[in-house]
């Protein structure tokens, strides 16, 4: 066999990712796409299935409900396994190189499908479509995907996936812009209970470590009307919690030009839609303004959990990572936060192993944490992103120490986690109650404002009610209780 590299092929004729395109920023006003009614000649979906297989944060997650919304336009039904798919889709992250791993592994597992049916439609899309590395990776080494998107041309799917239904090459077609808006997307929300509302798409960051300003664009808000009149829709048809969206919420409505209308603002408004509770992630520090912090503590459907990503607790490191704040800066944010709201859960995320952290640095992050006495974390070990500043600095800590540092940690936080948890024994808590455990079918699940997973044991017809439990028992990741009859 001939090796052909990536470069003496010539792949000018699809339209693929380009990372110098991604990170430009401009002034330019947003443009808002009506995404309107659906021609005839794409509903090329009756009698067929799909399958989405959702990768990532909730940003992915909600982008899957938009796409299952497209397809369910085009007459397109969901399949029960992939055996039974007429077209796979997997929507992919690429925040982590683990997370693109275990998306090539699959691909490989998803070939026999296409081997046995190979009307089968196999198809990538999310931020790992928007990768240069990775859509080169995909031409070369994986030519049975038959179409690859990425996350700013989703409502483009009907006419990409009838090209490559018809067409024998792979269709790929990945924007590389900043992004506009798309409104009035259809949607499928399987969830009854628990909704998704994206504010914003984007993010101006830049932290050298992340790939995401270059996958999802600039930073673009959503018009207040069409948030608040999702919301509106939501609250008519009962939905008991909705967590808002945007890879840094506390920048929303910094790019309108005509009216000054900020996150605290959209939280104001929001606050009189009767939906009983209201979250949102992710909110940088950098942002979090004290306007922001005053509405949150009037409570009501504002819920008392504020996901807070701290990443490191040095200031030097935190500096590499471009969070544009320091470890001081955080702990008055969060000491601030604990005057204003007395009961609030803060969590957060941390990476480990940062390039060139060392020992000292890393006990700082473990102070840090003890002094925050942080609910829970969600921890990382670093991951180099090709095309990120960070991806050029020196990374000199052999992964042994890395995994050690997540290992201390993970032990601490879990500690804390059972500290924090157990100050609840003998309180009352609001459950909104989700469905039964997974693990004893007699049990009902749910989770508190403050969005701790509680287990009791109830009656099925509690499912989607708010109901008040009595916590018994602490562990570190959940509650065991009883209900308290009234
Ligand atoms: N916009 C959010 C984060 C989204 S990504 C925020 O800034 O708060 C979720 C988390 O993944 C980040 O908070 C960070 O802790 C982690 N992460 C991002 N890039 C990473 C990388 N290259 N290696 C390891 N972890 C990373
Ligand atoms: Fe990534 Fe930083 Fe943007 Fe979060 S704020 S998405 S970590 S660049
Ligand atoms: Fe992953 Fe993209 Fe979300 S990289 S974490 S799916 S924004």
């Amino acid at each position: 066999m001939i090796y052909i590299t990536i470069k003496e092929k010539d792949y000018s004729k699809y339209f693929t990712p380009d990372y110098k395109k991604a990170k430009e920023r401009n002034k330019d006003a947003i443009k808002i796409i009506n995404y309107g009614l659906m021609p005839t000649d794409l509903k090329i979906g009756k009698g067929k299935k799909y399958f989405i297989e959702t990768y990532g944060c909730q940003m992915n997650v909600h982008d899957s409900q938009t796409i299952a919304g497209i397809l369910e336009q085009m007459g397109y039904k969901l399949a029960n396994d992939y055996k039974e798919a007429d077209l796979i889709l997997l929507n992919t992250c690429a925040i982590r190189e683990n997370a693109e791993d275990k998306v090539f592994g699959h691909l490989g597992y998803l070939k026999r499908f296409k081997l046995e049916k190979p009307e089968l439609i196999l198809g990538v899309c999310g931020c790992m479509s928007q990768e240069e590395n990775v859509v080169f990776k995909l031409l070369e080494n994986y030519p049975y995907v038959d179409l690859i998107f990425g996350t700013h041309n989703i409502h483009r799917l009907p006419y990409l996936l009838k090209e490559a239904i018809f067409s024998k090459e792979m269709v790929v077609e990945v924007w590389s812009k900043e992004g506009d808006i798309v409104e009035n997307i259809p949607k499928v929300r399987t969830d009854k209970l628990k909704a998704w509302v994206n504010i914003m798409y984007g993010c101006d960051k830049f932290c050298t470590y992340c790939i995401v300003p270059y996958t999802r664009g600039k930073e673009r808000s959503r018009r207040p009307a069409d948030i608040l009149q999702e919301l509106e829709e939501l609250a008519a048809k009962d939905y008991k919690e909705v967590t808002l969206l945007g890879q840094n919420v506390n920048a929303y409505g910094k790019d309108f030009s005509d009216i000054s209308y900020r996150f605290k603002d959209l939280m104001k408004d929001i606050k009189k839609i009767p939906i009983p509770r209201i979250r949102f992630t992710t909110s940088h520090p950098k942002d979090f303004d004290d306007g922001l912090i005053e509405v949150l503590a009037t409570g009501g459907n504002l819920v008392e959990h504020i996901h807070l990503p701290v990443q490191s607790g040095n200031t030097k490191i935190l500096k590499l990572m471009g969070r544009k704040y320091t470890r001081e800066d955080y702990l008055n944010l969060v000491t601030k936060i604990k005057k204003a709201i007395p009961n609030v859960a803060i969590t957060t995320d941390i990476i480990v192993g940062f390039p060139q952290e060392t020992d000292e640095q890393f006990e700082d992050t473990l102070s840090l944490v003890k002094e925050v006495n942080f609910d829970s974390s969600f921890t990382f070990i670093y991951s180099k992103r090709d095309g990120t500043p960070a991806a050029k600095m020196k990374d000199n800590i052999p992964l042994e120490i890395k995994k050690e540092r997540l290992q201390r940690l993970n032990t601490l936080q879990a500690k804390i986690s059972k500290e924090k948890n157990a100050k609840l024994v003998n309180k009352i808590v609001e459950v909104l109650v989700e469905g039964k455990s997974k693990k004893n079918s007699n049990v009902l699940t749910g989770r508190t404002r403050t969005n701790k997973i509680v287990n009791f044991v109830g009656s099925e017809n509690l499912i989607g009610k708010l109901v008040n439990i009595v916590i018994k028992e602490a562990k570190s990741f959940t509650l065991e209780g009883e209900i308290v009859n009234d």
